[in-house]
């Protein structure tokens, strides 16, 4: 008899630290919330958005008429860098890579799955800052993903009466 609740205690301690051991493994936080992928190039937006003040859409110009929000071409970064700082071997990948005629592959941070209809453009020109989805990225020395980007974080954003915008499944479901 205290051998089999031996047994019984040996199992329920083995449930309580396989299902202690699961929540510690799964990612920190729901859908990627924080995520913050190493780059090729250590580019800073602190210090390019934040200290140089230059602003969002120079680089990322399609977020107020398109659907993505692309991250910006490397003619854009030898705007500059024909100039700046050219003797840093960071710039130096750089200069290499645009006078190929090749781009860095840059690691996505956000990315909703592939049922989800979401488009920059409706909420860039009804006047919804980038900081509001993205965070105060101007501070950021690396991108994260600052909100959840979860099913409910839309919904709770479009219900708000002073946004008076659809919450009809077939608004961001095709
Ligand atoms: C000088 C160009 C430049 C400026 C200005 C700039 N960005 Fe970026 N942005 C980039 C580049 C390059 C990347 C890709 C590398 C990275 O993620 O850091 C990027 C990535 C991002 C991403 C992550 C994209 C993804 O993969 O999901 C967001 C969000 C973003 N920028 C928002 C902003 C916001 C908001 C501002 C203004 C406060 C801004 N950016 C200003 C160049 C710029
Ligand atoms: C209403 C919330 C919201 C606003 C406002 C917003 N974004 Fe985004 N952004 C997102 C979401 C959601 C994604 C992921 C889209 C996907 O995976 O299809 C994203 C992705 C991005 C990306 C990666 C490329 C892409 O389109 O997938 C960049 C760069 C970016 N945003 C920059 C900006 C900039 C710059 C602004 C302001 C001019 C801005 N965003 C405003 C929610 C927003
Ligand atoms: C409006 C001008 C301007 C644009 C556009 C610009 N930069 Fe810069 N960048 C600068 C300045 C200024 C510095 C700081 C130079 C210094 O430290 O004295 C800098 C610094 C850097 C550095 C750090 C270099 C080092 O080794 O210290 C990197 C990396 C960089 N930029 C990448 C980029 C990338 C990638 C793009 C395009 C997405 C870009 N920059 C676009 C002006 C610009
Ligand atoms: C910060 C608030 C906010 C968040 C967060 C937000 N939205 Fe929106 N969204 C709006 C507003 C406001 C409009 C109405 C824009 C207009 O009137 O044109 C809108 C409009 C839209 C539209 C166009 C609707 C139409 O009329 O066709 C789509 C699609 C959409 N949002 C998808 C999304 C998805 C998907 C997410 C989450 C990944 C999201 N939104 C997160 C505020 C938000
Ligand atoms: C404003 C945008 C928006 C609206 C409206 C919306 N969804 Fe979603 N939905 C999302 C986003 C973003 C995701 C992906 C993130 C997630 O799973 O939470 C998602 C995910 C889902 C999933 C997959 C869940 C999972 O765990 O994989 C289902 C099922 C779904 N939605 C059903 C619906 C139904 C049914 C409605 C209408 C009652 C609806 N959605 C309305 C944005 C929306």
């Amino acid at each position: 008899m205290p051998n089999k609740n031996l047994k019984v205690l040996v199992g329920v301690v083995a449930l309580v630290l396989i299902a202690g051991l699961a929540v510690f493994m799964k990612p920190p936080i729901g859908y990627n919330q924080g995520y913050q992928p190493t780059q090729p190039i250590p580019y800073d937006h602190s210090l390019h958005a934040g200290k140089l003040e230059i602003p969002c859409q120079y680089c990322h110009s399609n977020a107020s008429y398109a659907r993505h929000s692309s991250v910006p071409a490397l003619n854009i970064c030898m705007n500059c860098h024909n100039q700046v700082k050219t003797q840093s071997e960071h710039i130096k990948k750089l200069a290499d890579h645009y006078n190929e005629g090749k781009s860095i592959q840059w690691q996505k941070v956000h990315l909703l799955p592939d049922f989800v209809h979401f488009n920059h453009q409706r909420h860039v020109r009804r006047g919804v800052a980038c900081q509001t989805c993205h965070g105060p990225i101007e501070t950021m020395k690396e991108v994260f993903q600052y909100s959840d980007l979860s099913m409910g974080w839309c919904v709770n954003c479009h219900r708000k009466p002073e946004n008076n915008a659809p919450v009809s499944c077939s608004t961001c479901h095709y």
